[in-house]
């Protein structure tokens, strides 16, 4: 069983600044999940804790029902992928992938094999004898990927492996991840604060926030069923617009939030006319920028779309989201 609870976990760091408040989170065996926050959330900190590089300040950690919290990283069975790929620069691929098997003293024919299977899954067979200067971002990341296969962890932790790498890559290397997580059929948490790569790789996705968890669920969850503003307006691409308003039956200032695709619906019940900032030619779509009252809001449309100089808006309300506007929780 490689599954991992955080229990209450909690991180102040020397300068008595808490960076994680209370966590509580359970990753079932075999899980793909993506941790995933704006820059300094408290995202690297957390993984490095279940990693065992960086203590907990108050709580517990579980790694398959063991408690780790006092288990020093080598002996947790997990195996970290930085950023950084972190690999010799005067090892070949094949030392570099060996190297924490050789630490181990680990027999050479039991490296060699593993190694080779490392190198098979990867596709890096034909790059064994090179050294990293003279391998792509991309091969670059593989080989980093690698060294922690051939340990055979029962959990894989990756903190934002993919950002050295060009867009294209990336896109690449996403389902390449992916497919490794298929094969090796073991639990992986994944650290990013690109919300397009969380959801399309995670399981689950855990949105954090100033060191707490605002939601977790699957991609369909967080992006159709936000809980609260931020979570609503973290996932999304251009983000969900929100709209200052009463709840005329309750005469409550809420926010409404509509995402930017449910702008322009034949059958909406809610029409209005708004003025075009500006607009983008994204290939398969187009996105008008406009203010709806003091907001800055978009549209997403079709790329055949002739954009004027003011766009006809048509909303459904249903596809209107509600939110408290002290709170920023959803009340519908
Ligand atoms: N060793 C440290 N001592 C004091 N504060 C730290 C230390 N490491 C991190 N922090 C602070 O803790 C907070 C969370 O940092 P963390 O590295 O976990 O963020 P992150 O979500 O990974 O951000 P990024 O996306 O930029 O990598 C930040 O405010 C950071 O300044
Ligand atoms: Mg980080």
């Amino acid at each position: 069983m490689s599954n991992v609870i955080l229990k209450n976990v909690k991180k102040t760091y020397d300068n008595n600044k808490t960076v994680i408040n209370n966590v509580n989170l359970e990753i079932k065996d075999k899980e793909f999940v993506v941790l995933v926050g704006a820059s300094g959330c408290g995202k690297s900190t957390l993984l490095r804790m279940i990693a065992g590089l960086e203590d907990i300040s108050d709580g517990e950690i579980y790694i398959g029902d063991k408690k780790v919290n006092n288990i020093p990283p080598k002996d947790r069975d997990i195996a970290f992928v930085f950023q950084s790929y972190a690999l010799y620069p005067h090892m070949t691929v094949r030392e570099n992938i060996a190297f924490g098997l050789k630490m181990r003293k680990v027999d050479k024919a039991t490296i060699e094999k593993k190694v080779q299977e490392a190198a098979e899954i990867l596709d890096l067979g034909e790059y064994l004898d090179r050294k990293p200067k003279q391998l792509s971002g991309g091969q670059r990341q593989r080989v980093a990927l690698g060294r922690a296969i051939v340990r055979n962890p029962k959990v894989f932790l990756m903190d934002e492996p993919l950002s050295n790498l060009d867009a294209k890559l990336r896109v690449q290397m996403r389902s390449e991840i992916k497919k490794l997580h298929e094969k090796l059929q073991t639990t992986f948490i994944y650290v990013t604060h690109d919300q397009t790569e969380a959801l399309t790789m995670g399981d689950r996705i855990v949105v954090l926030n100033n060191g707490d968890i605002q939601q977790a669920g699957s991609p369909e969850e967080i992006y159709n069923n936000p809980q609260n503003t931020f979570v609503a307006g973290f996932v999304g691409s251009p983000q969900m617009n929100f709209i200052n308003g009463k709840d005329i039956n309750l005469d409550e200032n809420i926010i409404y939030g509509i995402r930017p695709e449910k702008m322009n619906k034949p059958e909406g019940d809610i029409k209005l006319t708004v003025n075009v900032d500006i607009s983008e030619m994204l290939g398969s779509e187009k996105i008008a920028y406009f203010n709806i009252g003091e907001q800055k809001c978009s549209a997403k449309l079709d790329a055949d779309y002739n954009i004027g100089k003011t766009l006809d808006l048509s909303i459904c309300s249903a596809d209107l989201y509600k939110f408290d506007a002290q709170t920023g929780l959803r009340i519908n």
